[in-house]
């Protein structure tokens, strides 16, 4: 760009003078850049090194793993927000995004809660190989799962299942810190009542704070329980919260309960334009999808090539970047639900099938990008990263 085109802007003047001075004084401008890089990089790290304080035992198969920083300060996090964490199993490196739980005003550390998926890779990794003094690799914080008063109503109506809970935790923790004007009614389904994370401190919460309800939903309740028992339905939502508007949903758990519980909310006549509902990691069988080509089966696996780099053959159910990471191949990731874009790469040749609806930019589409965490090889492919 030419300085007769830049002169137009305002204040060009004036900095352009004091890069000349500066110039002469032999220092650039770099001063001050790095100065503003250190900043800008302490409120959006791109990875902190976290290490274990403390692990708290939450239910059987369910435990908070407390991190401290380790040499730069934590950065600050909206409640709902996940970080996406890095770890090494059985000589993969590879992690999973995993939200925080802990209040954003606790500058000190960080919870992660997870819990056990059975035969998963990270879950069981973290709840059984780390232990407290450990250090674990973690970006900064990530995702846009949570509330904006500009938008959202002050009522929220927080639908979870599960692990799903996590996100609301921190939310709720905030208005009780910070006492807030704004009422959260959380819905909070579970299989039975030894699997509720957080109960005690729900329940706490809830009876000396009018703004929080906690209604726990129990699928399969012990004799004699008198809470909620079932799923989440329409005529229980109802109940506890009256007339749906003026207030604004928020669901987080597994698949099937967004699959049980839109119907429901779409039953009481909430606009799509008031839910929000956050993403929950890779699809569990992606061959049920719509537009799975009937004749890639189960076992099947199609060769994958990378440019310049190696060949291997990946089972076509398992997503391109898990394979990528089998075979030591560093793709970086945040969501690995779709959504972020940070793992895409680029297609060459052959077909992948991504399901319907993948964020995928139209000018990435347009170039052969894929995001590869929701991508399945479905024939041979020759990918460039
Ligand atoms: C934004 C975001 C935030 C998340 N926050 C949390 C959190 O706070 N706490 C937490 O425990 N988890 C959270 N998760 C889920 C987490 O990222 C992992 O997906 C989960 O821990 C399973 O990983 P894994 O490596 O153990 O299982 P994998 O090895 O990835 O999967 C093993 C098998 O389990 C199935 N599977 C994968 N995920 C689940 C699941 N959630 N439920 C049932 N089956 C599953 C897979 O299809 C596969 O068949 C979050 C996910 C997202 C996208
Ligand atoms: S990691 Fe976010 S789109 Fe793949």
């Amino acid at each position: 760009m030419n300085d007769s085109f830049l002169s137009q802007f305002d204040g060009y003047t004036a900095i352009a003078e004091e890069k000349q001075a500066a110039e002469k004084l032999g220092t650039g401008l770099t001063d001050q850049r790095a100065m503003t890089r250190e900043y800008i990089d302490r409120l959006h790290p791109k990875e902190l090194a976290l290490a274990v304080s403390r692990i708290i035992e939450e239910t059987p198969t369910t435990k908070t793993l407390r991190l401290v920083p380790t040499d730069l300060p934590l950065p600050p996090f909206l409640p709902g927000q996940y970080t996406a964490v890095t770890v090494q199993v059985d000589g993969i490196r590879t992690g999973r995004p995993l939200s925080i739980s802990s209040a954003p005003n606790q500058i000190a550390y960080w919870d992660l809660t997870v819990r056990r998926v059975a035969g998963g890779l990270v879950s069981n990794y973290l709840l059984d190989q780390v232990k407290a003094g450990d250090t674990l690799t973690c970006s900064g914080p990530a995702g846009n799962f949570y509330v904006n008063p500009l938008v959202h109503d002050p009522t929220i109506v927080a639908i979870a299942g599960g692990s799903g809970v996590t996100p609301f935790m921190s939310m709720i923790r905030r208005v009780v810190d910070f006492g807030l004007d704004s009422r959260i009614f959380l819905f909070y389904g579970n299989r039975d009542l030894n699997d509720v994370i957080f109960h005690e401190e729900l329940t706490r919460i809830a009876r000396s704070n009018e703004n929080i309800r906690y209604i726990p939903v129990i699928e399969t309740p012990p004799k004699g329980y008198t809470g909620r028992s079932g799923y989440i339905t329409a005529e229980t939502i109802k109940d506890e919260i009256g007339d749906v508007s003026a207030k604004t949903f928020f669901l987080c758990g597994p698949q099937a309960m967004y699959d049980f519980c839109l119907p429901q909310l779409e039953k009481l006549g909430v606009p799509s334009r008031k839910i929000r509902r956050e993403m929950y990691g890779t699809p569990l069988s992606i061959t049920a999808y719509p537009g799975w080509p009937a004749v890639v089966g189960e076992g099947a696996s199609f060769m994958v090539s990378v440019r310049g780099g190696k060949h291997f053959a990946a089972p076509a159910t398992t997503p391109l970047l898990a394979s990528l990471e089998k075979h030591g191949i560093v793709v970086p990731f945040l969501c690995r639900s779709g959504e972020c874009s940070m793992c895409r790469v680029k297609l060459l040749s052959g077909t992948v099938y991504q399901p319907p609806g993948t964020p995928v930019r139209k000018s990435d589409a347009q170039f052969g990008y894929i995001h590869s965490c929701v991508s399945y090889p479905i024939s041979d492919i020759e990918i460039l990263l």
